[in-house]
């Protein structure tokens, strides 16, 4: 049984679902960079319509009406409202488009959930330097202030930054993501400080300047895998977990739920392959002049989709890289059943049991799931049965993550609203509740069977049954 204030929702993000990539005034972002410059996204797909909500956005309205969510999850394009990513030249096109967004959803009584950066830095900015630019994470304090001012009267709940983590180590580190960048080892670390400075910077700005008047609730969305030693009785393997959980999701909550600074271990760690190589440690740290890390969540907003089991070893040769810094390599446990991409194990109690580590080692915060899914690949099926089991028995872990475990959680919101844009899968990887004909010049919204049965879960939960 859930709480009758329990947050249903479902997620999508600009660029993944817009389109309209010009249209109106917008701005490039390092998205559309990314996918014109070729040989990046499968099939040379890219975002330039994709489910073109830009257009169709009362289509949206009408699946999430459909399945009853009481929030929705979206994200605005930085490079439609401020097309030069500074507050010089605010793009009217783009906010009257976001205010009827918000104004349809308050109107059907769905609250909005809204992340302010979800992968799509302007161009204009990344050509100054981008996330490795000191620089950026004021001109984002900006914008964020622009949206709070804009916006911030009917919203109530933000995420600043989407996933700090795959920014910087999918854009700088591997390069599978814009910006592309491969610079292992360094560049990775010194985007997610950025970031981290940016969303404290707008933290702190929502705080003394909206807070009192709007009322709101601002974080990040952190993503994280549950992980498990392979070896539960073997002391590498458990030490390697533990600094793989420092590299991923202790990297961004460590320092704004614990301690303000990095977990040690991932520092150590880091300084300890710096030596080796002659460099000095690549991983920066905070200035007492700048606003605290520490405390700049106001709730914990965690992007789960799978668990790995860990164990010691991994690297790169002699070259510098991430990999090598946290010396742990990941392993499927051939029990997990794989959904369409290769990455994404189907192991709903992981995220029960990374709940409870959120409660236990973050101080237990209120806690919103904002993002989990299965992904389709291959041939279309429309009754899609182990998304549907998957999402009942994801959900039911979450009721026993609140009741048996007593951890604070909110809210759940399922990835995604639509089939979309999936990065550099481009269109081959299915997420949606809803599937998109990208043939068709209307993008038909088709509800997967899948769809049909959260909106079952969603309606008796809202009704107060179990
Ligand atoms: C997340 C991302 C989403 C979506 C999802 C599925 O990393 O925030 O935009 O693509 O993964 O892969």
């Amino acid at each position: 049984m859930f709480p009758r204030d329990f947050a249903w929702g479902a997620g999508t993000a600009a660029y993944q679902i817009e389109g309209g990539w010009q249209a109106d005034g917008k701005g490039a972002s390092i998205w559309d960079t990314f996918t014109h410059e070729g040989g990046r996204v499968f099939g040379e797909q890219n975002g330039d319509e994709a489910c073109r909500s830009y257009e169709l956005w009362d289509e949206d309205l009408k699946c999430i009406e459909t399945l009853g969510l009481t929030h929705y999850r979206l994200s605005l394009s930085w490079a439609r409202l401020l097309p030069d990513g500074n507050t010089r030249h605010v793009n009217q096109k783009g906010v009257e488009y976001y205010n009827k967004v918000i104004d349809d959803l308050l109107a059907c009584n769905v609250s909005p959930m809204v992340t302010l950066y979800h992968f799509d830095l302007p161009q204009a900015l990344q050509d100054q330097g981008g996330w490795k630019s000191a620089g950026t994470a004021t001109l984002f304090d900006s914008y964020a202030k622009f949206c709070f001012h804009t916006f911030g009267g009917r919203v109530k709940l933000w995420i600043t930054i989407n996933e700090p983590y795959v920014c910087a180590k999918l854009g700088h580190e591997d390069g599978t993501h814009a910006p592309g960048l491969k610079e292992p080892g360094t560049a990775a670390y010194l985007v997610g400080h950025n970031m981290l400075r940016a969303h404290a910077m707008a933290w702190h700005s929502y705080d003394s300047l909206y807070r009192a008047q709007q009322e709101g609730a601002v974080s990040l969305a952190i993503n994280s895998d549950w992980l498990e030693p392979l070896n539960a009785g073997c002391a590498e393997d458990i030490a390697a977990t533990e600094r793989l959980l420092a590299f991923t999701l202790g990297w961004f909550a460590w320092p704004v739920f614990v301690t303000g600074d990095y977990p040690e271990v991932m520092r150590s760690a880091i300084d300890a392959q710096s030596e080796k190589s002659g460099y000095s440690s690549r991983l920066p740290s905070f200035s007492k002049d700048e606003p605290a890390i520490l405390g700049t969540a106001d709730f914990f907003a965690l992007n789960y989709y799978t668990s790995r089991k860990v164990k010691q070893g991994g690297g790169c040769g002699e070259k510098l890289c991430m990999k090598s810094d946290r010396d742990a390599g990941e392993v499927l446990d051939p029990s997990w059943p794989i959904c369409g991409v290769s990455w994404l194990a189907v192991v709903p109690q992981g995220l029960r049991k990374l709940l409870k580590y959120i409660k236990n080692n973050f101080n237990n915060p209120a806690v919103y799931v904002t993002e989990n899914g299965f992904s389709q690949v291959g041939r279309l099926q429309t009754e899609d049965v182990q998304r549907a089991e998957f999402y009942k028995d994801t959900i039911a872990e979450v009721a026993k993550a609140l009741q048996e475990d007593e951890v604070n959680v909110r809210g759940y919101f399922a990835w995604s609203l639509l089939d979309n844009f999936e990065w550099a899968d481009g269109f081959s990887v299915r997420f949606g509740l809803y599937h998109v004909d990208f043939a068709d010049a209307k993008r038909k919204r088709t509800i997967y069977r899948s769809g049909r049965e959260y909106a079952k879960i969603i309606s008796k939960n809202r009704c107060g049954q179990s």
